[in-house]
């Protein structure tokens, strides 16, 4: 589907061809490419500036049937980001259009002040992971996604750049798969099913995969991921994927919330916010996936994905505020709201899995405040951890694939506020403000010595309106972060 390909644009007929171009010098070394940017720069309507394009038909001198002219901006603030955007974009343009291919110009790197791998990775990137639609509820799906996409490459370039497509490939069906359960309704994904979903594709790359179901987790005392599914009718379910290489250096265990819809439960939410808690799972989603790339990247570093899956509802049978429960790490805790229910499963799965795998490190994702949507917006993630080297891995990897995270700090002083008058500790803050800390600081208690991050995405977990290579709904955040963190280990 994705091909590296050498383009004569003056010979072969090309359906469509997308180049970028900068407002301030010139991206292409081919003498027709050059000359059709400088068609392009000449019309008043375009000017090379971020964000633009225009279509140009049959262009003099080339073959090509269609050439989008994409405007880059200032040479010097191009980086992988944008030029994401721009494949991206073009993909997006020509699936509107319902066509069915096109061909990528590959600017040149040497102007850009990047390396060729980077340019070549990003627009397989924003190339791939805008080529995606998600249309199984649609009685006819309305468009579809293109069946060849091509970037123009020399002979070296594409026996060098191979494996980096194979991965891209790989890591973007992944973040499709995560984008696809995120947006799922929450009918078609009720515990059981999510968990016969995530170990269904976990299967086919060959993961290790166990699910323990509400009979096992009784007996193995999850009093809190048991607590928070009681007002269900669809039980709790702990999904465990492994991948297990021969020789591995070390574990990482990765914890995804999984909450596959969370009404607030006795302290229901405002109809406001309500709408949006199908994605609550938004975390096991990334880290579902996340093992699924990871099984086919094959690291030399052990994986574990624990997903606790429940679903958060209000019934004769659900827990109620005032509560006390006992975590499995034998905790008790006083359910001081039964909406802040993701720190509870979290916990349970936290302390499994540090019992039973005991990894070098413990990273969690989950959609865990709205608190911290207030503090970073929509697009950042909140990072939490004592630990400088782990922040500074997870930062990079954030810097790299532009899944942003900003660190957050985890005050001492501010762990009296989960203070019960009963129980060892309560899930709500007697404080309203600093809730995305709080609840970080709430599942600090239950890493214990382990190493341990906390990445809060209830922002980044989905949009509204997309972006250049992402559509509305689940966003799939978290899978290229996790995936590039635990490679570059
Ligand atoms: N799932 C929500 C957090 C959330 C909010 C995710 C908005 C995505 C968008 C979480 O379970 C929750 O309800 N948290 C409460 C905690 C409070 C009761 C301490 C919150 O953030 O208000
Ligand atoms: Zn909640
Ligand atoms: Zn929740």
């Amino acid at each position: 589907m994705l091909e590296l390909k050498t383009i004569d644009a003056k010979k072969q007929r090309v359906a469509t061809l997308a180049v970028p171009v900068c407002q301030d010098g010139d991206l292409h070394t081919k003498k027709a490419i050059q000359a059709l940017c400088a068609t392009g720069l000449a019309l008043p309507e375009f000017s090379g500036e971020k964000g633009q394009s225009i279509m140009l038909y049959d262009p003099p001198g080339l073959a090509c049937r269609r050439a989008i002219l994409f405007g880059l901006g200032k040479m010097e603030q191009v980086d992988g980001e944008r030029l994401r955007h721009f494949a991206g974009a073009c993909v997006k343009q020509v699936i509107d259009k319902e066509l069915t291919e096109v061909a990528l110009a590959t600017p040149s790197a040497g102007p850009l002040g990047m390396d060729k791998a980077h340019v070549f990775s990003a627009l397989m990137e924003g190339a791939l992971l805008a080529n995606h639609r998600y249309d199984a509820y649609r009685s006819e799906p309305k468009k579809t996604a293109l069946k060849k996409i091509q970037l123009d490459a020399t002979a070296g370039e594409r026996k060098r750049f191979r494996a980096l497509r194979q991965q891209t490939t790989v890591i973007c069906a992944a973040v499709h798969q995560a984008r696809e359960w995120v947006s799922m309704p929450a009918n078609d994904k009720r515990p059981q099913e999510l968990a016969d979903r995530m170990t269904a594709a976990a299967r086919k790359v060959k993961l290790k995969v166990q699910v323990l179901k509400e009979t096992t987790l009784a007996q193995k005392r999850f009093g809190a991921l048991l607590a928070v599914g009681q007002g269900s009718t669809s039980p709790p379910r702990l999904v465990v994927l492994s991948y297990n290489p021969a020789k591995a250096k070390r574990t990482i265990a990765l914890v995804g919330k999984g909450v596959t819809f969370d009404t607030g439960g006795t302290n229901l939410k405002p109809t406001t916010g309500l709408g949006d808690m199908k994605t609550d799972m938004a975390g096991s989603a990334a880290v579902a996936a996340t093992l699924l790339t990871v099984a086919q990247l094959k690291p030399d570093t052990r994986v574990i994905g624990l997903m606790p899956l429940a679903e958060n509802m209000l019934s004769g049978n659900a827990i109620r505020p005032g509560d006390i429960i006992t975590a499995y790490s034998g905790k008790t805790i006083e359910i001081g709201n039964t909406d802040a229910e993701g720190r509870l499963i979290m916990a349970d799965a936290m302390a499994y899995a540090i019992e039973t795998f005991k990894p070098d490190a413990v990273i969690d994702m989950a959609t865990l405040t709205g608190a911290c949507v207030v503090a970073l917006g929509e697009k950042l993630a909140g990072l939490f951890t004592p630990n400088e080297e782990i922040a500074d891995a997870i930062l990079a990897a954030s810097r790299h694939t532009h899944e942003r995270c900003w660190r957050l700090p985890l005050p001492e002083d501010y762990k009296e506020l989960l203070k019960s008058d009963l129980a060892d500790t309560s899930n709500m803050s007697s404080s309203r403000w600093g809730g995305a800390i709080t609840a970080a600081l709430f599942l600090q208690q239950f890493a214990g010595d382990t190493p341990w991050a906390h990445i809060d995405i209830a922002g980044p977990a989905s949009s509204k309106k997309g972006n250049a290579y992402c559509g509305p709904g689940g966003t799939g955040f978290g899978v290229r972060l996790l995936t590039d963190f635990i490679m570059n280990l």
